[in-house]
């Protein structure tokens, strides 16, 4: 007996067997225990559902999923949005002691709790504009034992609220308290919180920032190094603000993703499109804190996969929604409807290292939501309020 089919509908099965984005139109698709059995033609779907949904010729789609977030923290940063839009740049609010280093005391006072009370309640904003699937890192204490902790948090939202949270560990920053003996604070995290959040499963990846004021590439090395050696995939904050490099030390380690990208050389491009490696394009950020626009068409013509996050952050972005950022990926960076679609979707699970979500196809996770038009570029085109109909999470709505 099947659990659930919904038929009629227009279904973007992103399948990468399929051309573009694997249309079915009309389409169907079965799903039982959680898992998607069937996809086909309407009409052709398994009669047997003990509940079936008539999407009336309208878009159904993967399950969303957001590859790059900073949801676990506490406290905002409004007063920095208002000094930026009086011409005040990021790095320089970042020097004054704001940026990064600002919401560490906030975090750091919060109770497990509370930290899991606010990510919960932006995990579920995200999950009501469509996203299933969503990375979450830490970073926001930056002490071995407070960084363990934010992770086994978010493990915890894992457990409790009906979506996929994958954990990543992001060596941040040197914390200011830090700043005397930067040596033995990357030694901390290579020989102590690494191998720890390692044992203890608590992250699938570790992500660094390498970048101006924040990690060298000396010093990126010696972190994703450490990773790798325990056998977490790497990934990286690059090219912000300055190209360091970082993006062939990433593809070097068969790293899953390079981020922001807004410089890179010919040379990162070539080595990320040799090694598979994912980039994910942040324009949310890059359009708040007033960046160049990413090489896309260099991106595009070297065969590197593309994927579009939030960046949920209370500093660059504080943003849930994929659909505003698919949105500026169409408009500010000449990206087109099926790019924008595949990096929130397939391109953005590869960037986790998954195969199931952002696709539909048997053997996949029920992850399926009904949208409120037919046509996929209806999404970003009508990006200030939300197309989501229904979401369905392992088959339960
Ligand atoms: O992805 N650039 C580094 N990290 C974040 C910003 C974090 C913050 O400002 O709190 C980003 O943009
Ligand atoms: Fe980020």
């Amino acid at each position: 007996m099947t659990d659930l089919v919904i038929r009629n509908a227009r279904l973007m099965t992103c399948d990468p067997s399929l051309f573009g984005l694997g249309v079915i139109d009309p389409g169907a698709i079965a799903i039982t225990g959680g898992v998607v059995v069937w996809v086909g033609s309407d009409g052709e779907h398994p009669r047997d559902a003990k509940r079936e949904v008539d999407a009336g010729g309208r878009l159904v789609t993967p399950g969303l999923v957001d590859c790059h977030t900073h949801a676990i923290f506490a406290g905002d940063r409004a007063h920095e949005f208002a000094m930026r839009a009086e011409g005040r740049s990021y790095l320089e609010i970042a020097a004054a002691g704001g940026g990064i280093a600002a919401t560490l005391g906030p975090t750091r006072a919060a109770s497990d709790a509370q930290l899991i009370a606010m990510m919960s309640e932006r995990l579920a904003t995200a999950r009501a504009g469509g996203t299933t699937t969503i990375e979450v890192k830490s970073g926001y204490d930056l002490t071995v034992a407070g960084e363990l902790r934010l992770l086994r948090c978010i493990a915890q939202a894992d457990r409790t609220l009906r979506m996929r949270v994958v954990p990543t560990l992001l060596a941040h920053l040197v914390p200011p308290e830090r700043a005397g003996d930067r040596e033995a604070f990357v030694r901390d995290l290579c020989e102590q919180l690494i191998p720890q959040a390692a044992r203890d499963k608590l992250a699938a990846s570790v992500d660094v920032y390498c970048d101006e004021g924040a990690f060298t590439l000396e010093e990126s090395r010696a972190i994703l190094g450490a990773a790798h050696r325990a056998g977490l995939r790497v990934r990286g904050h690059v090219g912000q603000f300055k190209d360091l490099g970082a993006a062939e030390l990433i593809a070097d380690l068969g790293g899953l993703s390079a981020d922001h990208v807004e410089q890179i050389s010919d040379q990162g491009i070539a080595a990320l499109a040799r090694a598979g490696t994912v980039a994910i394009l942040l324009p949310g950020a890059c359009v708040q804190l007033r960046l160049p626009v990413p090489p896309i068409a260099k991106l595009r013509d070297a065969g590197v996969p593309m994927a579009i996050a939030s960046d949920l952050n209370p500093g660059s972005s504080h943003c849930e929604t994929l659909a505003i950022q698919m949105w500026l990926a169409t408009t500010h960076y000449a990206m087109t409807v099926d790019e924008a679609w595949l990096g929130v979707t397939r391109h953005a699970a590869k960037a986790l290292g998954l195969s199931g979500p952002g696709t539909l196809v048997p053997g996949g996770p029920g992850d399926v939501i009904v949208w409120r038009c037919e046509e996929p570029a209806q999404v970003p085109y009508r990006y200030g309020a939300s197309q989501v109909e229904a979401v369905f999470v392992a088959g339960e709505p």
